[in-house]
């Protein structure tokens, strides 16, 4: 890995064993992109790949010169209304009112290892050597800003990062009205657009799109990043697959609303930015005050979209999740919500938890109802004190019952809401999101807290903490369960309100930083009515996450598969549930429940005590195969092998880093007639390696037989011989 800078040619070259990226100061001394993409040998210059010339109605940077347009220049971070008619990377409007700007190169820093992002999630490193950081410093001497472009490249991963930091010191104000993390120009528009798409309890489905000109975009406007769109695109060649071709992906380490576009311009090159939407946003800078973007992580794969998956797995998991729960064993949960809603007492918690501790879950969690008049979704949100009606000796004496029983206790907050029902509403009526003289919307009755207000989030902090000092609590579920309307904070001046969506995004991060700081023993598992802030940046706080509100085999599938794209298995939460299935009144074995829910961080979310006496024995000896395989599944490389979004099959699989197991999953959605032979072909084992199947001594295979050749799925290897929704797991082990 080394980032050099040529100083005749003016070039940066960013490289390591897979990738390169090369930047040019250009002639008008702003920064140009040469090259991104597979490695390639470092070379003094690589100026040839710098591309001018005259074109019909293009306009020129220099004088007696039409070579030079901006139009026809790919660049690193672009502005607008000099000579280039594309949307910019960002837009500083002046007191003026010009939004001309002018960013020279002025000087680099080229360091070992990664600096922290203010106030902001990022990847990390652990170790100076694990990657190396350029900062590029550019200036605008009319307006005294400066521009501080970072670039980090990690040593073994095709990864670089990207932010971008405005540091304002003139004395006249400024305002910035877009700032984009990263801008990219490629060369051609010969790609496919994947994303994330979806809705609540369909998160997340991979969507693809050929690119055309014009522009192709997605985003959030919803104060989270949302259940519709996730902040990740990814530009792959219409002949990539799973396991072969070029693709290049950028994942937005941000929680709030979010722009991610691919614009096409006329003649046929791609412009990607991701950020910040720049709708609702406007941020006043004084003199000696700095706006930093979030960061943008991109990954570029040649073996396909499984080697882009894998290389943000890796990142994600090692270096973006922390603490102390980043490497343990995740614990095996039993969840109340879908077994009582709101409707339970001491008794019926407790009944639950015994049946779950007899066949070995280890982690009780308590969902939503536990405080205040919180009987229904109608009151009591924002009330964070234990409800004694329901719960005679508190959350205090309901968590020393379980722990006693011999598991560990979990509790559930929605710390960012409201009701209106509520004493923090009936106190405080002017602490919610609301624009003055305008009627305020609901949405599941409740309403957002001006988290942009350092007051309110002191206040849930200290209720928040006051719970989690004074029980046994082992984890958390954090929830969100709407997004945001009529933005306005009462307590900022006019000149602040473009700040507001953003500034609470950094006042949630600000609160999960001081809980996890002073409880860094619970696990955080995030949520938003499901996985509608399943995002990098909590990812940072949380290392797992709600993946969805729909606990069903089936459409578990496609969301996990679809989540998989960027997010390592270990931060999707997945739980059996109670059949006919609640959100789509579907019946599916128990067995494919649980092989579909494997795949994740696993758990159980019905009441265990309304199963027959068979199926709790299944529940048991579940739990007992997921206690043995849970390193295997949350530390092995994942590998997506038959899309269930195109086929009636779904498969994937997961390998020890050392190869020396692997277990694979193996769907059948919809029962077929006289269906043809079928065989699964595997993937990241060692050829050389003899492995067993199901510890079946007769069953052995070399890896390379199993990769190449396939595994011939039998009919009788299935968890239900007949029926729709049947699936059969493969457990490899050396030989
Ligand atoms: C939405 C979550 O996704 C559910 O799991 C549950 O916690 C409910 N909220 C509780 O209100």
């Amino acid at each position: 890995m080394a980032i050099k800078f040529n100083k005749k040619s003016k070039e940066f070259h960013l490289y390591n064993s897979s990738i390169s990226y090369i930047i040019k100061i250009l002639d008008n001394n702003q920064l140009g992109n040469l090259y991104y993409g597979k490695r390639i040998h470092h070379k003094e210059s690589f100026s040839y790949l710098f591309e001018g010339g005259m074109r019909p109605l293009a306009a020129y940077v220099f004088e007696d010169d039409t070579n030079f347009s901006l139009q026809h220049t790919r660049q690193e971070y672009p502005s607008y209304g000099t000579t280039d008619f594309r949307y910019p990377a960002f837009e500083i409007k002046q007191r003026n009112g010009s939004r001309i700007t002018n960013f020279e190169f002025e000087a680099y820093n080229i360091f070992k290892g990664k600096k922290k992002l203010e106030k902001l999630p990022a990847t990390y490193v652990e170790n100076e050597i694990e990657a190396q950081t350029l900062e590029i410093i550019l200036y605008d001497k009319l307006i005294k800003t400066r521009l501080l472009l970072s670039y980090t490249i990690y040593e073994a991963l095709p990864i670089i990062t990207r932010n971008a930091k405005f540091l304002h010191e003139g004395k006249e104000e400024i305002i910035l009205t877009k700032a984009m993390s990263c801008s990219l120009d490629l060369p051609d528009y010969d790609y496919e657009m994947v994303h994330l798409a979806g809705a609540w309890s369909r998160e997340r489905h991979v969507k693809t799109k050929k690119l055309e000109q014009g522009i192709q975009s997605i985003y959030s406007l919803r104060g989270t990043s949302s259940a519709e769109h996730n902040p990740f695109i990814a530009l792959k060649r219409p002949y990539t697959t799973e396991f072969q071709g070029e693709v290049y992906g950028f994942s937005l380490v941000y929680s709030g609303n979010f722009l991610g576009e691919v614009l096409v311009d006329t003649h046929s090159t791609s412009r990607i930015m991701l950020g910040i939407h720049p709708n609702m946003f406007e941020w006043i800078l004084h003199e000696n005050e700095s706006f930093q973007t979030p960061e943008v992580v991109m990954a570029y794969s040649d073996e396909g979209l499984n080697g882009m998956s894998k290389a943000y797995h890796k990142l994600y998991r090692t270096r973006l999740a922390r603490g102390y729960w980043r490497d343990k064993s995740r614990p095996i949960l039993i969840n109340n919500w879908e077994a009582t809603t709101f409707d339970f007492n001491e008794e019926i918690i407790l009944n639950i938890a015994k049946t779950a501790k007899d066949l070995g879950i280890e982690l009780f969690v308590l969902d939503d109802g536990w405080f205040g008049e919180r009987n229904n979704d109608k009151a009591g949100l924002g009330d964070w004190y234990v409800n004694t009606k329901k719960l005679p000796d508190g959350i205090v004496g309901l968590s020393k019952k379980i722990e006693e029983m011999g598991m560990k206790f979990g509790l559930w907050f929605e710390p960012e809401m409201v009701n209106k029902d509520s004493n923090l509403y009936r106190n405080h009526p002017d602490w919610i999101i609301h624009t003055p003289n305008r009627s305020a919307s609901h949405c599941r009755n409740q309403y957002i807290l001006d988290f942009s207000r350092k007051e309110v989030v002191d206040y849930i902090y200290e209720a928040m903490s006051k719970v989690l000092r004074e029980a046994s609590i082992s984890y958390v579920k954090w929830d969100m369960n709407r997004y945001m309307t009529e933005c306005y904070s009462v307590a900022k001046t006019a000149e602040n309100q473009g700040k507001v969506m953003h500034e609470y995004v950094l006042n949630v991060y600000s609160l999960y930083e001081k809980l996890t700081s002073e409880f860094p023993y619970i696990l955080f598992e995030s949520c938003s009515s499901g996985g509608a802030r399943f995002d990098p940046g909590i990812l940072y706080y949380a290392p797992q996450g709600w993946t969805s509100d729909n606990t069903d085999a089936v459409e578990r599938m496609k969301i996990q598969y679809g989540t998989s794209f960027v997010y390592p298995i270990s931060s999707m939460g997945a739980h059996v549930s109670e059949v006919p299935n609640q959100q789509v009144i579907r019946t599916t074995p128990l067995e494919t429940r649980a092989n579909v829910a494997y795949f994740g961080a696993f758990g159980y979310e019905l009441d265990l005590n309304n199963l027959s006496k068979k199926e709790r024995a299944l529940v048991k000896k579940q739990v007992e195969f997921m206690k043995e395989k849970r390193e295997l599944i949350q530390k092995g490389t994942f590998y997506r092998l038959v899309s269930p979004l195109e086929n009636n099959i779904n498969s994937w699989m997961v390998v020890s880093e050392d190869k020396c197991e692997a277990l694979v999953g193996y769907y059948k959605i919809l029962n077929t007639a006289n269906d043809g032979f079928k065989r699964i072909k595997l993937h990241g084992l060692d050829s050389n390696k003899k492995y067993n199947i199901n510890d079946n001594k007769q069953n052995v295979f070399f890896g390379d037989e199993l990769m190449y050749a396939g595994i011939p799925v039998k009919q009788e290897d299935f968890c239900s011989k007949d029926g729709d929704f049947t699936s059969v797991l493969y457990y490899l082990k050396e030989a």
